[in-house]
């Protein structure tokens, strides 16, 4: 097992009805800005739960944050943050919502580059002094977070584990780029599963299959003899093939113990637990945001279209722990090496497709033409040395594009 630090500090209050929290949670004395996205919480009783819970608060509200949140929108919260001397963020709402909430509570705090930043960035959005002190920076340039309003979160999408995670991803212009810092991990995070009955099939899977993805970035590496790192894994991994088709067929998609499952795996597979100690790959996410980037393509369904293609190109480096998924977590014991792998990635694509998610670019109508773009791009985000090893070049993320044709 690799040498690990591990603190994951959010207070997680878990079932229903229990969004009433908030209301001890949050300081009285706080000025708080309950930020959330479209409207979907309007519609579904949240936002009356979370303003009859904050009657003693002083609160105001920033809405319109979009899925795969903007930067242009995002910046726009920090007028009323200045203005009503905001000092707590409530995020109420998805994983958008929610890292939406991490940028602007670090964009608030922000005191910029220390060496200045006149001579503008790769992204081309910073030019000249009137732009010193962006805080897009935090992205672009991977400036350290040194300080963020705190956050609190109420979950209404099982998918990101962004409620107890220091992790965000923001874009701007087609630049979809991640950021991280304890320092706006949620101090606190509501999951209540009977929120998520309002949810689409289509959204559903997505976060089953994000939570599931997470898991293998996590995984299916090379093996450091992490056994409660892998059979954590395998647990959520094996919970999410039997708990997410359920989630989608009439007779059980309103039962609340399954949504229980699933809501706590998805938390479980990016909350820090399963990743500490073990290599890590993030390929599949990094060639994955973009196709979101350039193509607006949901995230999870990026995820489905790649990972095939991941186990495929890299099955020799990822050998002994393709097996070993392909024993414990699709319980396949038969065969020589390379049909055991064979079959553990077919069965990786039925799952996906039972789940309603696409497997190859050609289904989300992206063909070989579209590669060059894609290439171009992550050589503009610096992601020229991904997966586990640091050896996913250029070529070899285009292989891997190209198997997923
Ligand atoms: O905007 P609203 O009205 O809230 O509607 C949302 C949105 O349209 C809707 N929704 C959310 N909860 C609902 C609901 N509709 C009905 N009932 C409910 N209870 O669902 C739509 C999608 O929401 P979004 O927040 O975009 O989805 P998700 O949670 O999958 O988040 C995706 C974003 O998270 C990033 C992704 O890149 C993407 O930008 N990620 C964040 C990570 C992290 N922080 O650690 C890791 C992930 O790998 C991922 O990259
Ligand atoms: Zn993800």
């Amino acid at each position: 097992m690799l040498n690990f630090n591990f603190q994951n500090p959010t207070h997680i209050h878990f079932g229903e009805g229990t969004i009433s929290v908030i209301a001890t949670e949050i300081p009285l004395n706080a000025r708080v800005l309950v930020v959330y996205g479209g409207g979907s919480i309007k519609t579904n009783g949240v936002y009356q739960q979370v303003i009859d819970a904050l009657a003693k608060h002083t609160w105001f509200e920033f809405s319109g944050i979009e899925p795969n949140p903007t930067y242009d929108t995002l910046m726009k919260a920090q007028e009323i943050i200045k203005r009503e001397n905001i000092d707590y963020l409530l995020a109420v709402g998805g994983g958008s919502v929610i890292d939406g909430a991490k940028f602007i509570a670090a964009a608030a705090l922000y005191e910029g580059n220390s060496e200045g930043n006149a001579e503008g960035n790769a992204e081309g959005n910073s030019e000249g002094d009137s732009e010193v002190n962006d805080p897009w920076d935090i992205l672009a340039k991977q400036q350290a977070v040194t300080k963020a309003l705190p956050i609190g979160a109420v979950l209404t999408l099982p998918a990101t584990g962004s409620e107890s995670n220091g992790n965000s991803v923001v874009t701007r212009d087609g630049n979809k780029l991640p950021f991280s810092s304890p320092l706006v991990r949620p101090l606190f995070a509501v999951l209540d599963p009977s929120v998520t009955l309002s949810l689409s099939d289509r959204q559903i899977s997505n976060g089953v299959v994000d939570a599931f993805v997470h898991t293998i970035e996590q995984y299916l590496t090379y093996s450091v003899n992490g056994k409660v790192q892998d059979r954590f894994s395998e647990g959520l991994l094996q919970t999410l093939i039997e708990e997410g088709p359920k989630a989608l067929l009439p007779a059980t998609k309103e039962n609340l113990e399954v949504r229980a499952n699933i809501m706590w795996s998805a938390t479980m597979a990016l909350n820090g637990l399963i990743g500490a100690g073990v290599p890590q790959d993030w390929s599949t996410h990094m060639i994955g945001h973009e196709l979101t980037g350039a193509f607006g393509i949901d995230h999870a369904r990026t995820l489905s279209i790649i990972l095939p293609a991941v186990m495929k190109v890299r099955r020799e480096q990822k050998r002994e722990k393709l097996l070993q998924y392909a024993s414990r977590v699709w319980q396949i014991n038969e065969g020589d090496d390379d049909a055991r792998i064979d079959q553990a990635i077919l069965l990786t694509e039925q799952f996906f497709q039972q789940m309603q998610v696409p497997i190859r670019l050609s289904e989300v109508d992206l063909g070989s033409k579209d590669i060059d773009l894609l290439i171009n791009r992550l050589e503009q985000h610096g992601m020229t040395a991904l997966g586990e090893h640091d050896d996913i070049t250029l070529a070899i993320s285009r292989e891997i594009l190209t198997k997923a044709l």
